[in-house]
């Protein structure tokens, strides 16, 4: 693949995400198995002093390699201007609530933008110590081997998966309509509480498709590269292509794009009456 002049070269890229990414899974594990405080940012949504120490541990380690590049993380935002073309785009740990509650699922996220286009995403679950990795044009993998979305091509054969805002008991887009008709019509439903691996899972083939609203760059940055890499389909829920910062997000194996869209636009459900 040609470099332009201004462009470091995939590996050396590639090489400091993955180390980066590893070292905040480690700690993330240390603070499972040694304790945390939490804090609440709204009643459902919590935080924790391993988000802000993996935040730390991604960012110390990538400006080690790349002292002039950008960040934008979730727990401290956009991190002071840089006149660099690459923005590395962090979710140091998501998936709080499980990792919170001892629920092993969770990850950390790491994507990189240049010129204002993803190129590269890795995401690692050290709990399964299961490392993905993908870069524009070069495919993406799981723990080095590639990976590949399914080849499910209908709804009612598809293993579905989605999650709920942390204003979902307050926002009229709580996506619960959307969840009631897909439970409907997919072969089965899933909710993990990471979006980041389930962008992953979907790029592996074990879920066949995957929506959301309200989510936030850092949770899709460098899923939509793997999701990309590995043969899938990213859209909004119009069918437009994909911005990481549009908040909706339609990830799937492609076979199935069109129908998850159909779900997506049909006009809302009244409001089902129990009496
Ligand atoms: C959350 C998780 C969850 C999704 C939420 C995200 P966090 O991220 O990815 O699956 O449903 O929308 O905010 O708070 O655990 O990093
Ligand atoms: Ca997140
Ligand atoms: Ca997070």
């Amino acid at each position: 693949m040609t470099t332009s002049s201004d462009q470091i070269p995939n590996d050396i890229l590639l090489e400091a995400a993955v180390g980066g990414g590893k070292k905040a899974g480690a700690l993330l594990l240390d603070y499972a198995k040694s304790g945390f405080r939490i804090e609440h940012k709204n009643p459902i949504n919590l935080v924790t002093d391993a988000d802000h120490a993996a935040e730390q541990c991604v960012i110390d380690h990538i400006r080690t390699h790349f002292p002039t590049h950008g960040f934008l993380a979730e727990e401290r935002g956009r991190v002071e201007p840089s006149p660099s073309p690459y923005l590395w785009i962090i979710d140091p740990l998501d998936g709080t609530t499980n990792f919170a509650h001892g629920y092993p699922a969770y990850c950390v996220s790491i994507g990189l933008e240049h010129r204002g286009r993803c190129i590269l995403g890795v995401i690692f679950d050290p709990s399964r110590d299961e490392l993905f990795t993908a870069v524009d044009k070069c495919g993406a993998h799981l723990n080095g081997r590639p990976i590949h979305v399914s080849n499910t091509m209908t709804l009612d054969k598809s293993l579905l998966v989605t999650g709920f805002a942390y204003d979902i008991r307050d926002s009229p887009r709580n996506n619960l309509d959307h969840f009631a008709k897909f439970a409907l019509k997919a072969q089965g439903m899933r909710r993990t509480g990471s979006a980041a691996l389930d962008l992953c899972y979907v790029a592996a083939g074990r879920f066949d498709g995957f929506w959301e609203v309200r989510l936030n760059p850092w949770d899709m940055a460098a899923g939509s590269v793997i999701v990309q890499e590995a043969g899938g389909r990213l859209t909004d829920f119009r069918g437009n292509q994909l911005s990481i910062y549009g908040q909706e997000l339609v990830a799937s194996n492609g076979h199935i794009h069109q129908a998850m869209l159909n779900v997506l636009n049909e006009s809302p459900t009244p409001t089902a009456s129990y009496t």
